[in-house]
């Protein structure tokens, strides 16, 4: 238990809030050995994330962005969620309103227990059909390269939004209603950048909503935040509990 008063009064205003919203993103999931996007650890083959997490480069060469899928899909399945992750868990089970807000695609929250999440940018353990539009789950790893939908033998693509498209609206719609309701909104783990979750934030705070951060370096939101933490996820989150 620490004796930190910032954290003492984080915990403190966490236990007496009516509505939590949680937002996460990469950083979380660092902990548990999964590279973040921004991080030189994130570069695959020396290609940068924004480069293969695209419709285009999926048109102009699928086996390429299915490799790379595989690569990450094969590092995840292998991968533990940790304290942090299950300290959400532990914060929604004695909440009730409460809402986890994730832009990660790894699926650690629901390993952790978390049952209220808002995937933002999909699921990398479902494909989608480019031509019947069906989505499934599907953990083979390694996966078959170029899959095919078992319904009408389309290409499938990763369940997941990439850069240039629209997120579903009703999960956005859903995550924006969160942060205008919550007393207290956590953000753990993400840079800030990558819009539209990046509004998220801003919104919570014109709501009148308490805003915590926990980031191991100073993020755009830092300097806005009524709670700002620098440290490890898996060490900070569960202090706040
Ligand atoms: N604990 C807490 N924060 C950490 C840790 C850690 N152990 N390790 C890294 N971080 C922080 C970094 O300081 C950085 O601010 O996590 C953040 C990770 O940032 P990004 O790699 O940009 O990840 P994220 O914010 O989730 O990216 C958003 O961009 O590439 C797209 O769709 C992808 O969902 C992703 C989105």
């Amino acid at each position: 238990m620490t004796t930190d008063p910032k954290i003492k009064e984080a915990r403190d205003r966490l236990a007496h809030a009516r509505s939590v919203a949680v937002l996460t993103g990469a950083g979380i999931s660092a902990d548990s050995g999964v590279p973040t996007f921004r991080g030189t650890d994130g570069l695959w083959r020396n290609v940068r994330a924004e480069d293969l997490a695209t419709p285009e480069a999926f048109e102009r060469d699928p086996r390429l962005v299915w490799e790379w899928y595989d690569w990450r899909r094969t590092l995840l399945a292998s991968i533990k969620p940790n304290a942090a992750h299950e300290a959400l868990a532990t914060l929604e089970a004695r909440q009730d309103r409460f809402h986890l807000i994730t832009q990660n695609v790894d699926g650690l929250h629901h390993l952790a227990g978390s049952r209220r999440v808002l995937e933002l940018h999909g699921d990398i353990w479902k494909v989608r059909c480019v031509r019947c539009r069906r989505v499934t789950d599907n953990r083979d790893v390694p996966l078959a390269l170029l899959p095919q939908c078992d319904s009408c033998d389309g290409l499938l693509r990763p369940h997941i939004v990439w850069f240039g498209e629209a997120l579903d609206h009703k999960v956005l719609e859903a995550s924006v209603s969160a942060v205008e309701s919550c007393d207290i909104l956590l953000i753990v783990g993400t840079s800030g950048l990558v819009y539209p979750a990046a509004m998220l934030m801003p919104t919570a705070k014109a709501n009148g909503a308490v805003v915590m951060e926990v980031n191991l370096d100073a993020t755009p939101y830092s300097a806005h935040a009524d709670f700002s933490f620098q440290g490890c996820a898996k060490d900070i989150v569960p202090l706040l509990l």
